[in-house]
């Protein structure tokens, strides 16, 4: 298997740890499942690091959405088959476009499955599907390598018709860990060039020199996955840095444990119910090793937005949307610093 093929299976761990999570209740998202089939029920340790890890990047989505009263756009870097923007019709918040990039591989298979499920096409308005991209009047897929900066920012600007001058937010959810430190770099870097007012959302690896961080590294290495842009990963500091030396005016960067005790606590006390967790000191030590790190420009407007006090929050989080859908799993569990794309 090739690094890039290693790099893209990425996305079924992480696809189908999101499956076996939301079929335990604990969050609500009615589309994974026409993505990816029911697998292995995952450890609950693992199942509630991607609870913090969707939560988190949901409030910081909802509130970008919601300070710029929608009248923006979202641009999901490395998306794989994320279902985010047909969780965000359902919640009639939806940006006015978003856009899902990934390696033409996994966007071909995305369109595919959009393609045959009434569930995920009829939220498309006059789609129009091509191989790689899909385009419609507000959400866009668009296969793309994110080391090329250039062919992806014009695929942005004149394929999906973005406006480099409105509100636009970035997400990379455990995708520039994946890219060589230079590329995520000139990535970053481009993103703040081109668009005026921006926001980003990046969740990934860090505290990754520890010993915790070593042994991460070797077992995902062994599976011919090596994290190339591991660099960026040391602290939140060099993960704040990232952004403030390449044209970004803010950032801030919580790791997951610190994420997990500020999330709404009604909702993490009921996700507590579902699983018994055995070890609560390995779950925090697997959460002290992943961090969320945002950053904006031009708009003082972003600076209000934060996980930092996300307990007192009113976002409605749609945890509660019934979730009529359910399906099968097996008891069996996988090793758990392996399980954590
Ligand atoms: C761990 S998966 C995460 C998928 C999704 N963001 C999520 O959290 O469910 C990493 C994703 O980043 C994508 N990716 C990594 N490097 C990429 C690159 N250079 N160009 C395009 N996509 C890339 C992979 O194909 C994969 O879908």
């Amino acid at each position: 298997m090739s690094q890039d093929e290693a790099v893209r299976s990425t996305n079924d761990d992480a696809a189908s740890c999101k499956r076996s999570a939301v079929h335990l209740g604990y969050w609500t998202d009615p589309y994974v499942q026409y993505f990816v089939r029911a697998g292995d029920r995952k450890p609950p340790e693992i199942n509630r690091g991607y609870y913090a890890r969707v939560t988190a990047i949901k409030l910081l989505v909802q509130q970008f959405i919601q300070v710029t009263q929608r009248q923006c756009q979202v641009v999901n870097l490395g998306a794989g088959f994320d279902t985010q923007y047909w969780n965000l019709c359902d919640d009639v918040m939806t940006p006015s476009v978003w856009v899902d990039v990934d390696f033409d591989a996994i966007t071909t298979a995305k369109i595919h499955y959009i393609k045959s499920r009434k569930q995920l096409n009829e939220k498309l308005v006059s789609p129009v599907y091509m191989r790689t991209d899909l385009h419609s009047a507000s959400y866009h897929i668009v296969g793309a390598d994110l080391r090329d900066t250039d062919a992806l920012m014009t695929k942005l600007c004149t394929e999906c018709d973005l406006d480099c001058t409105q509100p636009t937010a970035f997400i990379t959810e455990c995708v520039l860990v994946y890219m060589p430190a230079i590329a995520s770099q000139q990535l970053i870097k481009t993103v703040a060039q081109t668009f005026n007012t921006a926001f980003f959302v990046s969740y990934e690896q860090v505290n990754m020199k520890d010993r915790f961080g070593e042994v991460m590294i070797d077992n995902l290495r062994q599976r011919g996955c090596s994290l190339s842009g591991v660099e960026h990963c040391t602290s939140l500091d060099t993960q704040r840095a990232r952004f403030l030396s390449t044209g970004w005016t803010s950032s801030d960067s919580l790791n997951m444990l610190d994420v997990y005790k500020s999330l709404p606590q009604t909702d993490v006390q009921r996700i507590e119910q579902l699983e018994m967790l055995d070890d609560y000191d390995s779950m925090a030590q697997l959460f002290e090793h992943y961090c969320v790190t945002w950053a904006s420009r031009g708009s003082s407007l972003f600076h209000s937005i934060s996980l930092r006090h996300s307990h007192v929050l009113s976002h409605s989080l749609s945890h509660n949307r019934s979730d009529s859908h359910s399906d099968s799993h097996s008891d069996s569990h996988t090793n758990v610093i392996d399980s954590t794309h």
